[in-house]
């Protein structure tokens, strides 16, 4: 069973952004089916760093596209941004390192995170990006 599933209400309606959102949605998923499957902590941890590595490529598009454009709530919405990402490196680091780091708790944060994200910060750039000819 997905631990998140796509829906219209998330979208942004910027098509790269809501592309690369079904990729993390994704990648959380795979990650709960590689715990759940007996896939073992090698296949999980994969999908874990694949996970941390991905955020900061779709962190960093949502980020150059603000900065290209001016967005009002640009420093707002990198401060989140870079709050995660200081949380993933050091999951990925405590993964690397041996720590008990994939949990159902884990799953949990990052799928609330994920959807309150999407929800409350990045549709907020939709209307703003699109009224600067954004597809
Ligand atoms: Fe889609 Fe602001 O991350």
């Amino acid at each position: 069973m997905a631990v998140i599933q796509w829906t219209d209400s998330l979208a942004t309606n910027v098509s790269k952004f809501d592309e690369q959102h079904k990729r993390l949605i994704k990648m959380i998923n795979d990650l709960h089916e590689a715990m759940s499957s007996g896939k073992g902590k090698e296949a999980a941890g994969k999908v874990l760093v694949d996970l941390v590595n991905y955020c900061g490529t779709h962190f960093s598009a949502e980020e150059k596209l603000m900065i290209t454009h001016n967005y009002p709530e640009y420093a707002a919405h990198k401060k989140l941004h870079d709050d995660l990402t200081k949380q993933a490196l050091e999951l990925k680091k405590g993964y690397e390192e041996g720590k008990p780091v994939i949990t159902i708790e884990l799953l949990t944060f990052l799928r609330n995170w994920l959807t309150n994200h999407i929800n409350g910060t990045d549709k907020k750039y939709g209307p703003f990006l699109k009224s600067k000819g954004v597809a």
